[in-house]
């Protein structure tokens, strides 16, 4: 079954043909983050119209990379939400009309579900059930995966994500956008536990996370010395942020996966790519003998042959949407 699947909640636009889920024929993504870059983050009217610009050609390109034609195409799939509504509101409408045009079902897709689905694609053998760890630019969470489409969520940020978290700090530290890459690259032979930066303590759920204390702290910490002309030892600043929102997350993913019982743990989104969570993850995982998955880090920022693989899933569970389908800038997972 060939999938033509379509992303464009934040700001890349993304075509993908996927082949019986977890077979990429092709994924074409135009990335807009140098243009968002000049603002120091996304601008949510530029995102849109950037999508409205490329994401036609775009798919011709997906077509004619993956070998097939249109007639081909067994079925469109699309990001409904959650992310910016009007980014969203031009995948939506284009995944429609595609999918009116080739007579073809119309297959709706969450954005997070998508995220975990990469892993479906990097490791043929991942299955559910297991614990999912997804950190995004815009979201944070623990989520229990008890099947393809059966899942929810066991916490979650209650104010800034991990990447906000990231892109915030790396912001005033005068590094480009988007910050978690720049800050990974700073954070490199810096000494991580040179400024303690708060962990939060949740009252309520213990799974809950908050990331919005650490970066006030942090960006404190920046503007104090330079109000007052210290030296600031921006690498172990780096460093210790790091180690920051790690601590944040890894602890709290190992309660979880043990707290449900899962055996497996799985890291999505991308923020799965920094180096220090990935290691602390490792670390983590194999001191309590537990399975770790992580997305090879082209497969960890939004793409559309996660959102594809989730598609075929979401097909086989009975998902079909019809000309009414809506996109949503929050929606439950
Ligand atoms: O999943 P994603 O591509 O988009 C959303 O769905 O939000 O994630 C983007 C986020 C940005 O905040 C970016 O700074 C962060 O992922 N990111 C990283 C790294 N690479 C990307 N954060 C920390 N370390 C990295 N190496």
């Amino acid at each position: 079954m060939n999938i033509l699947a379509f992303e464009s909640s934040c700001d890349e636009t993304a075509a993908a043909v996927v082949q019986d889920g977890r077979q990429v024929l092709s994924d074409a993504i135009a990335s807009q983050a140098d243009m968002h870059a000049i603002y120091g983050g996304v601008v949510p009217e530029i995102a849109s119209r950037k999508h409205v610009e490329v994401i036609a050609a775009l798919t011709d390109q997906a077509l004619a990379q993956a070998g097939i034609a249109k007639p081909d195409i067994d079925a469109v799939a699309v990001t409904y939400g959650p992310g910016l509504i009007g980014a969203l509101l031009v995948g939506v409408n284009f995944a429609k009309s595609v999918a009116c045009a080739l007579g073809k079902p119309l297959i709706p897709v969450h954005h997070l579900r998508g995220h975990i689905a990469a892993n479906y694609i990097a490791f043929p053998s991942l299955e559910p059930p297991f614990l999912a760890l997804c950190i995004s630019g815009g979201n944070s969470m623990l989520v229990d995966v008890r099947g393809y489409t059966d899942m929810s969520i066991l916490g979650a940020t209650r104010d800034d994500a991990a990447g906000e978290c990231f892109d915030k700090i790396a912001r005033v530290l005068g590094l480009p956008y988007p910050g978690g890459r720049p800050m990974q690259e700073l954070a490199r032979g810096g000494d991580d536990a040179k400024y303690p930066l708060p962990r939060a303590k949740m009252a309520g759920n213990d799974l809950d996370m908050s990331f919005s204390g650490l970066k006030t702290a942090a960006v404190n910490l920046i503007h104090n010395a330079q109000q007052k002309g210290e030296a600031l030892d921006r690498s172990s600043l780096a460093a210790s942020v790091a180690a920051a929102v790690s601590g944040e997350l890894v602890p709290r993913a190992m309660l979880a996966a043990e707290r449900c019982g899962h055996h497996t743990v799985v890291a999505a989104g991308g923020v799965a790519a920094n180096e220090r969570i990935r290691a602390d993850l490792e670390r983590a995982c194999r001191e309590r003998g537990l399975r770790l998955f992580l997305p090879p880090l082209k497969l960890c920022g939004d793409n559309g042959a996660m959102i594809g693989c989730q598609a075929y899933y979401e097909y086989l569970a009975g998902a079909r949407a019809d000309s009414s389908l809506n996109a949503y800038a929050t929606l439950e997972i």
